[in-house]
Formats: structure tokens, C-alpha cells, sequence
């Protein structure tokens, strides 16, 4: 049964968009493709549309493997943009607010900029006072990935040579977002290596489900389901201690509103300017578990988290303040937006105690997350 629906993709896209044939009919997905833009270097890139048969449509550029845009419908069916990003390239080439982006190869932090892995020490660019972030200042989110069509959605590669950023081994990336028909939106993670090195991929899309640019999140509830957390120094480096939740402005067992308890007098919640903290996720047996739920009250949008991954990184746009311009013009302020990063602790290649994020050859790193969508 071919259900792609070409050419209502096409319809959706600006002049020059191409459909894409052979789509998967899996998800019944329709998967269209337009031009985004122009790296300086002349690299072109691309917009790709994923769109199910119930209207929810996500569009990721290849620059970053960004999500650009996740089109969900509200609880009386209106569909708003619930992902903050822009209009063009520029907008993503000139902030650093990894808005949707792919990060790698580690997400959120290393302290002092450097591990040590198999007796060897390895020196990494600083890009956060004296630490490494989002795999440092030319991190994946600033490469062009290689596009291709596959079943059930699109998937994108990218090789990182020996060295990049500082760290050992060519990397061989591969990242397959996928829609299904459940209104989720799928990203699985795959990677090896040819010399011991560490990984940690994520996604770092903030949410607003009152739709980007509507507010700021401070009415949204969370559920996340994680009864310790990564305390942090004043750098936002773990402590290395797994701290309970409880009794905590950090306990989010029970839905809550995000701003309920934000600005108390918290020193956790100073070093962060509010949520900026790995939750360590309750596992059960592990695999795929529910990390997250988040309800938007007025349009009733909810947004689950499922993972494989044992920690999340909850980051309630603390440094957003407004004098970015996302989509449509609209202002991004501060707290405009939450991000949901699946991940591995922060600073794990210095920390022993922690699930390990090495990979050696012979190796497959394979994570999947899955945001889902609904409304209630
Ligand atoms: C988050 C990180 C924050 C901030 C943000 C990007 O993942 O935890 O501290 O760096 O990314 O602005």
C-alpha cells in the first residue's frame, strides 16, 4: 500500500520543493524536501518535512540536523508550531542556543575540558568558562549531515574524524527521526568508533506547548520520573553525588507546575537561573522507559518523553531573554521554552560512578527517545 502523500507535502512547501518518492508506508509518512539555505562555505542546505496522515508535520534542516518546527494539534484540534527555532540559516547561524539541534559528541558539560580515557589524557576546546559543552565550539550541531530518505523517515549521518573537537576516533553517526502515526516523534541514535573515545547524543529542542513564542513555560506541569538528581557546582559540573529529590524544589514525581517553586531560594537552583539539572531517571529493568510528561493546561497539549537513556537534562530556557527573534518574528523571552535533553550525565568521562559513556571499536552506541504528542 503506498500512502505517500507527496502531494500534499508538496502542496505545504514554498516554490522549489521536491517529493520525495518511496516513502515509507509504515507510518504512513509523506516525506518532502526544500532548499533552506546557503553555509558560507557555499554547502547547501535542506528542509525535510515528515508529515503523518494525522496532520502532525516536524521539519528538520540539515544544518545541525535541526528541528526546525513540530506542528501539533491542541485538544480542539488547532495545530500550533510547539518548537522555537527560525525562519532561515541565520538565524541558526548566528545564536548559541542550539535550538532543536543534534548534539555530539557529548551533551551538556565536561569539566576542566578534558578526560582521561585508557590512561591517555585528552585536552578539549573550552566553550563554557572553563568546560566543554555540547561537544564543544564546532560540536555537531554545527556540521551540515548528509540527508537520506528512509523507511518510516529520514535519516542523517555524519562522520567525525580523529581529533575533531579533541576527541579520539572517527566517529560514524547515524540519527533516523521518524513520525508515527501516534503523533511520536522517534529519534534513534546510532554511532562506532575505530579507537576507544566517549559519546553522548542528544536533541536539544525546546518546547513551548502553548505554541513558540506564546509565553513563557512557567505554567506548563511536569511529571518527570526520577527520584535523584545531579547536584552541580557553580560551574553546572556534577558534584557527582546522586541526590533525592524529595523534599526538594528539584521533586517533580508528582505533576508541577514549573514555575511553582523556579525562584526559590535554592543554591542548586541559583547555580542554574532555575532548571538546568540532570534527573536521574528511575529505569525499572532499563530499556525504554517513560522519563517525562508535560501538560500545557490552556491548550491542553501533552508531551511524554520515553527513553532509553538513564538521564535527562530538564532546561527551563533560563538564558533566553528576549532579544532573540525566532519564527515569525516572534520573541523568545526568558523561560520562553523547555528542553528535554536524553542523555548520559554530564562530565561522566570524569566521573567513575557514573553509567559509562565509553565506546570502543567494535562497538554500537544506540539510544532511542520518543516525544510524543497528544492533547487532553
Ligand atoms: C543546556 C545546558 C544549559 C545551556 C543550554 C544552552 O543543555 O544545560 O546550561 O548551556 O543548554 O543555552
Amino acid at each position: 500500500m503506498n500512502r505517500f502523500l507527496g502531494a500534499v507535502g508538496l502542496a505545504a512547501l514554498s516554490t522549489g520543493a521536491v517529493a520525495l518518492s518511496g516513502s515509507a508506508d509504515a507510518a504512513s509518512l509523506s516525506v518532502s524536501v526544500k532548499p533552506f539555505g546557503t553555509m558560507p562555505d557555499g554547502q547547501a542546505v535542506q528542509l525535510y518535512r515528515l508529515e503523518n496522515s494525522n496532520g502532525m508535520e516536524v521539519d528538520v534542516i540539515t544544518y545541525g540536523g535541526a528541528i526546525q518546527s513540530i506542528k501539533a494539534p491542541d485538544k480542539d484540534g488547532r495545530v500550533a508550531d510547539v518548537a522555537l527555532g527560525f525562519d532561515n540559516l541565520d538565524g541558526y547561524l548566528h545564536t548559541d542556543t542550539y535550538f532543536g539541534a543534534l548534539i555530539g559528541r557529548y551533551g551538556n558539560r565536561i569539566g576542566h575540558a578534558g578526560f582521561t580515557l585508557e590512561g591517555k589524557a585528552y585536552k578539549l576546546p573550552a566553550n563554557d568558562a572553563a568546560n566543554t559543552l555540547h561537544g564543544g565550539p564546532q560540536g555537531f550541531d554545527k556540521h551540515v549531515w548528509k540527508a537520506a530518505e528512509v523507511p518510516g523517515g529520514l535519516e542523517l549521518t555524519l562522520v567525525s574524524k580523529d581529533g575533531d573537537e579533541g576527541f579520539p576516533g572517527t566517529l560514524n553517526v547515524k540519527v533516523v527521526y521518524t513520525v508515527t502515526d501516534k503523533n511520536e516523534l522517534k529519534i534513534d541514535y546510532t554511532a562506532t568508533t575505530d579507537k576507544p573515545t566517549v559519546v553522548n547524543l542528544t536533541n536539544h529542542s525546546y518546547f513551548n506547548l502553548a505554541g513558540a513564542g506564546e509565553g513563557d513555560v512557567l505554567q506548563h506541569q511536569v511529571m518527570l520520573n526520577a527520584d535523584r538528581f545531579t547536584p552541580v557546582d557553580s560551574g553546572l559540573i556534577p558534584t557527582g553525588e546522586l541526590k533525592p529529590v524529595k523534599g526538594t524544589p528539584f521533586d517533580f514525581t508528582k505533576a508541577t507546575a514549573i514555575g511553582a517553586r523556579i525562584d526559590q531560594k535554592d543554591e542548586q537552583l541559583n547555580f542554574g537561573k532555575g532548571y538546568d539539572h540532570n534527573w536521574v531517571l528511575n529505569k525499572g529493568n532499563g530499556g525504554m522507559t517513560k522519563a517525562a510528561e508535560v501538560y500545557e493546561p490552556n491548550s491542553g497539549r501533552v508531551l511524554e518523553v520515553l527513553t532509553t537513556e538513564p538521564g535527562l537534562q530538564f532546561y527551563t530556557g533560563n538564558f533566553l531573554d528576549g532579544s532573540i527573534h525566532g519564527k515569525g518574528g516572534k520573541t523568545y523571552g526568558r523561560r520562553g521554552g523547555f528542553c528535554m535533553e536524553t542523555q548520559h550525565y554530564p562530565d561522566s568521562p570524569n566521573k567513575p560512578s557514573f553509567p559509562s559513556t565509553e565506546l570502543k571499536p567494535g562497538q554500537t552506541y544506540h539510544t532511542t527517545t520518543v516525544y510524543r504528542f497528544s492533547a487532553r
